[in-house]
């Protein structure tokens, strides 16, 4: 065995991943989706989006049905899991698994010349000639069950001149996914690593031990898999990791690797899931009459968002976003959940704020709700304190008074299914079944949250939404925080759980032009996204990395800049900003 260290007698087989390519078993039919579709039949009226009868659920296929075969890439330093990943993707997909080490491998394995090249630096730890893995990787590519079934590249392009050869033919994934790995964990990874020759498949002798005491006693192990030369790969997939992804930037999606293998699939297969069906019907950022019943066919981050005020059509969009989270979060039975969209019309930090802009919004839902027969209560916080501290804030000064003479469309909804209060214990009626507070907030000295506090548990297990609340304590009018009780204060805003969420980003310190955006949708990650311009002049929203809970700057700013997430930060802040400043 040319390239590979045995620890078994037995092996006599190409090792590792080398019998997986180009066989791999179909994808299966069907899969049951973590959540069901909602069929969802959307009308628009005059002045708000309601959605009717969301009642009927069902079953998706998971195939890529898509017009155009999935094409991916997958990078990531040594043992970051690409391998580990592939597997899963190619049994679920069907895609055509193109890995370089594996191809390489065989090469050394079978002794033919391009093996006697390669071997030398494999064992080393160094890259293959750029040309000797090109032409492989090229050839491989233009074989017909590739162009058929769609590809999954591995370990390619993995040098600047590499990713070149691939541009000049025009050869482009639909993804490139980085798996970000700290390196103190890639070490014992490939230390760790065995290789059963029989199946191809990876082991770990801690993280995944053999099945079987058979199966322990052929394992292998690869001859690159020591401390000293995994360093030395590391050091040169560090050193061209920049240039590579910035071929890619508008297709990067990072994704932490570091978490059991099952929950790193379960992110991939979402987008990959995404992508073949942004691949069968891709739609405008913007259509309203095709709704949206799921992140599965959510339609993009609109365009235009620097346009300010915004369209009806923007805001439409908005409101027909946050209502999909929200009734998905209302239907898993999650009773305190917050909506914090930060578009310029909804960030009172920016002098297009309107305040119309978030009626309209708390409008849709109610009216949402209450076409479900629900009897909801909107609230909006009246004036706290007593004496000469009396008083609310500015922003919703006058605000009780325009939602009474709101439209509230033609059905006799307000004052049966829809009914406006204030906050606190007192509004709580038996017949109320969803409470809708409209940016509680506290006034300079005043605290709204004891109120708050008071209502949600008069509420008891009925779901009270708050809408951008903005509920950090503030100093009073002598400058002095109110200090007795915050930690419970907080700890008590802290309960309610994020169904959606929306800001723009910008560059730090600026408002224009828009940088990116970060979204979440209950039940979804957090999803981060850059902003691109085309050479048609056209904008795009791109995905470039998501996570589990709402990223800090420091992640945003290193996501954006393709770094890994363990790398040593910068200055603080970054170089990123969000707009609120709320972080
Ligand atoms: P190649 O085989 O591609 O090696 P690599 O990129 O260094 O990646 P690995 O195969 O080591 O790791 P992996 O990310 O697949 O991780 P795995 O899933 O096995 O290339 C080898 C050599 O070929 C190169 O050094 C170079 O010389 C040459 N070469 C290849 N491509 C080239 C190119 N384009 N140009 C020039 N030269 C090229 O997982 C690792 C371990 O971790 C396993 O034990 C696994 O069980 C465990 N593990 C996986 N996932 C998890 C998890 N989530 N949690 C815990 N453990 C996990």
């Amino acid at each position: 065995m040319a390239a590979i260290a045995t620890t078994a007698t037995s092996a006599a087989s190409p090792t590792h991943r080398s019998f997986s390519f180009p066989c791999s078993p179909p994808p299966p039919s069907l899969t049951p989706l973590p959540f069901p579709r909602r069929g969802c039949a959307v009308s628009i009226h005059s002045k708000n989006i309601r959605i009717r009868n969301p009642r009927s659920k069902g079953l998706r296929r998971v195939e890529c049905l898509a017009r155009e075969p999935l094409k991916v890439m997958i990078s990531g330093a040594p043992a970051s899991g690409k391998g580990t990943q592939c597997e899963m993707i190619v049994e679920k997909y069907g895609l055509v698994h193109i890995s370089t080490g594996d191809l390489l491998r065989a090469e050394v394995s079978s002794g033919s010349e391009v093996g006697m090249k390669a071997k030398e630096y494999m064992e080393s730890g160094r890259l293959v000639p750029d040309e000797v893995v090109t032409e492989m990787v090229i050839a491989r590519l233009s074989q017909p069950d590739a162009k058929e079934k769609g590809w999954l590249l591995d370990g390619y392009p993995r040098s600047p001149a590499q990713a070149q050869s691939l541009e000049k033919l025009k050869i482009r994934p639909d993804v490139f996914i980085i798996l970000d790995v700290p390196d103190e964990i890639l070490i014992d990874r490939c230390v760790g690593r065995r290789l059963d020759p029989l199946t191809g498949k990876i082991y770990h002798l801690k993280n995944f031990p053999p099945e079987t005491e058979d199966i322990s006693a052929r394992l292998i192990t690869r001859s690159d898999d020591t401390e000293e030369k995994v360093k030395s790969r590391l050091e040169t997939y560090k050193k061209n990791a920049e240039v590579i992804f910035s071929t890619y930037m508008d297709l990067l999606t990072k994704v932490d690797g570091n978490r059991p293998k099952e929950v790193i699939f379960e992110e991939i297969d979402s987008l990959l899931q995404r992508i073949c069906e942004g691949k069968l019907a891709p739609v405008k950022s913007i259509d309203l009459k095709l709704g949206s019943s799921s992140q599965d066919n959510w339609r993009g981050i609109p365009t235009r968002l620097n346009n300010i005020p915004h369209s009806r059509e923007i805001r439409e969009y908005f409101y027909e976003d946050v209502l999909q989270a929200t009734q998905r979060a209302v239907q898993d039975k999650r009773f305190r959940l917050k909506v914090e969209i930060n578009i310029p019309e909804l960030n009172p930090e920016m002098d297009v704020y309107r305040i119309g802009t978030l009626m309209e919004l708390v409008r849709t839902l109610a009216l949402s709700f209450a076409d479900d027969g629900k009897h909801v209560k909107v609230c909006v916080q009246g004036s706290m304190g007593e004496g000469a501290l009396a008083g609310m804030p500015l922003q919703l000064a006058g605000t009780r008074r325009i939602l009474d003479y709101m439209d509230w469309g033609d059905y006799g909804a307000k004052g049966t299914f829809i009914n406006i209060g204030s906050i606190g214990a007192k509004e709580v009626d038996e017949h109320d079944d969803i409470f809708i507070l409209m940016a509680p907030q506290n006034a300079v000295g005043n605290c709204i949250i004891d109120d708050m506090k008071a209502m949600t548990d008069a509420a008891g297990d009925r779901p009270v939404i708050l809408i951008n609340p903005r509920l950090k304590d503030l100093p009073g009018s002598s400058g002095i925080m109110q200090t007795m009780g915050r930690d419970k204060r907080l700890e008590y805003t802290a309960s309610f759980e994020s169904c959606y969420s929306f800001r723009l980003l910008y560059y730090a310190g600026t408002q224009y032009p828009i940088m990116g955006a970060l979204r979440m949708s209950y039940p979804y990650r957090y999803e981060l996204y850059k902003r691109l311009d085309e050479p048609s002049g056209k904008e795009k929203y791109v995905i470039v990395a998501t996570f589990p809970k709402q990223p800090t700057i420091d992640e945003v700013n290193d996501a954006f800049q393709g770094k890994p997430r363990n790398k040593e930060k910068t200055a603080s802040g970054g170089i990123w900003g969000f707009l609120s400043g709320i972080f």
